[in-house]
Formats: structure tokens, C-alpha cells, sequence
């Protein structure tokens, strides 16, 4: 009888949680399940990011800003990258193709580095998640067209950090300037580097 009421008892309980629960994390960081490329068009600010590994996250909490800038044809797609950094600004641009949701990087094996667009229930807002070094290395970075984000959508995306288990966010200060568009002829605005890990 005892037992009966505890195993009732136990039955509710476990209901009622599941009821009250948060959204569970696969559900929080689930790759966004379609994607117009169109949409990725023009350019997002970084609002907020983490990475896995504290010396990266160290060297990103230097950024004073970065944004990206997508630009696609019926058959290409490519983004430029850029950063301010002691102010100066760096530019990279890379060719991606897509499948699904899915980034992969021309010219670089698939299973080194590779990206993905996680959902989100920001409008606005660009999730992406870096596989880096065959996913050894994370990099979960937060674009939007707006430079600030309502408190609420912060804190989804802190929700979705702690899913992956990795450093706090690191929110960008929304008054520092962007990058101005990348002009030709100006070498000295340009750095090549184009080594592993720096696409992110
Ligand atoms: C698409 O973009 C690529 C790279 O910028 C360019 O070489 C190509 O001519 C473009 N194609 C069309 C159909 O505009
Ligand atoms: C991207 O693709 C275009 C067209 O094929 C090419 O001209 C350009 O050099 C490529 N850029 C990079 C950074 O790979
Ligand atoms: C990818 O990783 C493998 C093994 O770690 C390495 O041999 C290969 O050169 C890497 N490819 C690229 C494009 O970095
Ligand atoms: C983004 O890139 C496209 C194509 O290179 C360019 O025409 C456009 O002006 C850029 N936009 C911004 C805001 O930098």
C-alpha cells in the first residue's frame, strides 16, 4: 500500500516536472531545419559569443567589434569577415557551400572545420556554431541586424551555452563602431591570414 502511493505520488511528480521544465537542450540548440540563402544576405553584427577553449576566448574578448557580411548568387555564396581589433580592421573573405543548414568551407576539409545555423527565436538574428579542429573546438557566435538584443534573447542564448557546456557568453559592447565596408585598394586594411581556425 505504502509503496502504491509512493509510486503514485512519484508519477505526479515526475509529470508535473516535465510539465514546468525549461525547453530541453536538444531542443534549445537544434540545427535550424531550413534556410533561404537570401536570408543570409547583408550584414549582421556579433552581439554575443563563446568558445570553448579559455585562450580563444580570451583573444575574442579583445574584439572591439566584428560583423560579417553575406553576399549570394544563384551560385555562390561567400561572406566577408571583419574585426576590429586596437582599431584596426580585418578583413577575410570566405566561399562556403551549403547543405541544409550546413556550411562547409571550399578548400578545406569538411571534417576539420565546418559550420552550422543553430535555431533561434530571435527574428533577426544569425546562430552560428563553429566545429573547429573536428569538433574538438567550439566557437557558438550570435549575429544580428540590431546591435542590442532584448534581455529575453540574451538570455536564450545564455540557455543555449550552457547546453553546450562552455564558457559564459561574452556580450559585445554595442556602442563600439563596425567595421566599415571592405574597400578595394587598400592594402593596408587587409591581412591574409587564412590559416585553420581563423574563418570564425
Ligand atoms: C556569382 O558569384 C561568383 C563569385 O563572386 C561570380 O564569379 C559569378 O559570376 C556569379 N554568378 C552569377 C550568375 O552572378
Ligand atoms: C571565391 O570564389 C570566387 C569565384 O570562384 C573566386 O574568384 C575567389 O577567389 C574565391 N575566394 C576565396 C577567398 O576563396
Ligand atoms: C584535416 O585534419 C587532418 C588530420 O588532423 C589533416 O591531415 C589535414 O591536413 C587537415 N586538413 C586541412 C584542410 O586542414
Ligand atoms: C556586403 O557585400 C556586398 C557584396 O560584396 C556589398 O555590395 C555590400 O555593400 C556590402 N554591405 C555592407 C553593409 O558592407
Amino acid at each position: 500500500m505504502f509503496f502504491a502511493v509512493c509510486a503514485i505520488a512519484l508519477l505526479c511528480w515526475m509529470s508535473a516536472v516535465s510539465h514546468s521544465a525549461p525547453p530541453a537542450c536538444e531542443d534549445l540548440v537544434r540545427p535550424l531545419d531550413q534556410l533561404d540563402p537570401h536570408h543570409l544576405e547583408g550584414k549582421w553584427a556579433l552581439v554575443a559569443g563563446s568558445l570553448s577553449h579559455p585562450p580563444h576566448l580570451e583573444k575574442f574578448k579583445k574584439r572591439d567589434s566584428a560583423s560579417v557580411n553575406f553576399s549570394t548568387n544563384d551560385t555562390y555564396i561567400s561572406y566577408t569577415r571583419s574585426i576590429r581589433l586596437d582599431n584596426k580592421c580585418q578583413y577575410n573573405t570566405y566561399n562556403i557551400s551549403l547543405e541544409g543548414s550546413s556550411f562547409s568551407y571550399d578548400g578545406t576539409d569538411k571534417s576539420n572545420f565546418s559550420a552550422n545555423l543553430v535555431h533561434t527565436t530571435c527574428q533577426d538574428c544569425l546562430l552560428m556554431r563553429f566545429n573547429v579542429e573536428s569538433g574538438k573546438r567550439l566557437h557558438f557566435y550570435l549575429f544580428s541586424r540590431r546591435r542590442e538584443l532584448e534581455q529575453s534573447e540574451v538570455e536564450e542564448f545564455r540557455a543555449q551555452v550552457e547546453c553546450l557546456k562552455i564558457p559564459p557568453p561574452v556580450v559585445m559592447d554595442p556602442t563600439k563602431e563596425l567595421c566599415p565596408e571592405e574597400t578595394a585598394g587598400d592594402p593596408a586594411a587587409k591581412t591574409e591570414e587564412k590559416t585553420e581556425g581563423q574563418k570564425d
